[in-house]
């Protein structure tokens, strides 16, 4: 999960990574106070989880609470490739920048490390640095278990080769940032730019956290940094049901038991709708092993719910899932939608193999629901899917 920057100075702040004040507005007027109570000048930043802010308009300088609320007026509401500005932070003005330096802390998947970035050419995106100048950003790989001591800091700052005037408070800075790395469960901790500004200090002026959500169980607290506002609705209905649902561009409503099936489902799906004018899955929705009736009626209720599908595929093959549960739940599940009023247009297309194949058959034959329709094999199914799909 990314955070805001406004997020990531937070935690940065509990951890004691040195960060500026800051507070987080959604209208206008509510610059002018904030602005106030950061002694009458501040810097209004666009709040959305994509790079290049400044460069796009949205982080200006407000001399005073008045300018504040006409930036924020500016600012709120921007569009920046692609994120609508619904938020600003309203931030302390650092002193004058002297220098802007570059420091972070990743997962490193390829090498299954971690990794530890710094440069002194900060403040620019860190790509095009990586890119065009590859030996100004110094790589230190970081043990797990021994982390980043005080010694293991002055090594990284050694070697990304920061000025001796602040080289030991750029190293307890990454001791700090390494602790909100650890504590925090992140993937990613990055600081762009970590600045010098003209009192000597060095500061974190922007912040970029990614967190790990497999170890949301241990960080009760990082619940309440959840974008609700920007869930996409059916993610978020599925995700409360416990269904492993992934939202897609396409027109076929896809249902499967086990990610392997599920995956290649999409695959014979997006084949078979190139001759039927290109009609794609609409989603991703593993079931699992062992599915009941109900998870069944759960899933089908949140892809029919969806507008952009125009029909469904229940691809089942029955190991630990026997076939005639999930034949049963179709059937509850299209009575229950019935009961609640919610009329049902959308054709189904079934294909169930494997355990109890021919009992879930015969209780869809018996059911006989006009919508839906059985078809043996995947690629008669995905194909009649795709078919039913382009004909809407
Ligand atoms: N609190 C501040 N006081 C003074 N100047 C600031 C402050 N915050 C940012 N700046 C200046 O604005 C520049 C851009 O700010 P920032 O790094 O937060 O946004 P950005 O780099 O455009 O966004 P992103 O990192 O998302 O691409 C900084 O490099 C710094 O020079
Ligand atoms: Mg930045």
């Amino acid at each position: 999960m990314d955070l805001f920057e406004y997020q990531a100075r937070d935690l940065f702040a509990k951890h004691d990574v040195p960060v500026l004040a800051g507070e987080v507005i959604d209208t206008p007027e509510a610059a002018r106070a904030a602005t106030e109570r950061l002694g009458g000048k501040s810097v209004v930043k666009a709040q959305v989880k994509v790079g290049g802010r400044g460069k796009a308009g949205g982080v200006k300088l407000a001399a005073t609470p008045d300018e504040a609320v006409a930036r924020a007026t500016d600012i709120l509401g921007m569009d920046i490739k692609g994120h609508t500005v619904h938020k600003v932070m309203i931030a302390e003005t650092a002193p004058e920048i002297v220098e802007e330096y570059y420091v972070s802390y990743l997962l490193d998947r390829t090498n299954r490390t971690f990794l530890a970035m710094a440069s002194v050419q900060g403040g620019v995106e860190i790509e095009v640095v990586a890119e065009e100048n590859p030996e100004a950003l110094a790589k230190v790989p970081v043990n797990a278990n021994e982390g980043v001591s005080i010694e293991k800091a002055r090594e990284i700052v050694a070697q990304a080769k920061f000025p001796a005037d602040v080289a030991e408070q750029v190293a307890e800075i990454l001791v700090t940032l390494w602790d909100t790395f650890v504590k925090e469960d992140a993937l990613l901790v990055e600081v762009n730019p970590l600045a010098k500004v003209a009192d000597g200090r060095v500061i974190a002026l922007d912040g970029k956290v990614s967190l790990d959500e497999n170890a949301e169980f241990r960080q009760p607290e990082h619940e309440a940094l959840v974008d609700h506002a920007a869930a996409n609705p059916l993610e978020a209905a599925a995700k409360a049901k416990n269904l492993n649902y992934v939202k897609l561009d396409g027109e076929v409503g896809i249902i499967g038991n086990g990610a392997g099936l599920v995956m290649s489902t999409l695959d014979v799906v997006a084949y078979a709708g190139e001759a039927h004018g290109g009609v794609k899955p609409a989603n991703f929705l593993d079931i699992g092993g062992g599915a009941s009736a109900a998870v069944m009626a759960n899933g089908l209720e949140i892809i029919l719910g969806d507008p952009d599908v125009k029909s469904v595929f229940v691809n089942v093959f029955g190991g630990i899932t026997a076939c005639d549960e999930v034949a049963n739940g179709i059937v509850q599940a299209l009575q229950l939608l019935a009961d609640k009023g919610e009329e049902v247009t959308k054709p189904l297309v079934v294909r169930l193999d494997g355990n109890n194949a021919e009992l879930g058959r015969k209780i869809l034959s018996d059911a006989n629901h006009p919508l839906v329709q059985r078809v043996d094999t995947m690629d008669g199914a995905a194909d009649r899917a795709a078919e039913l799909a382009a004909a809407k």
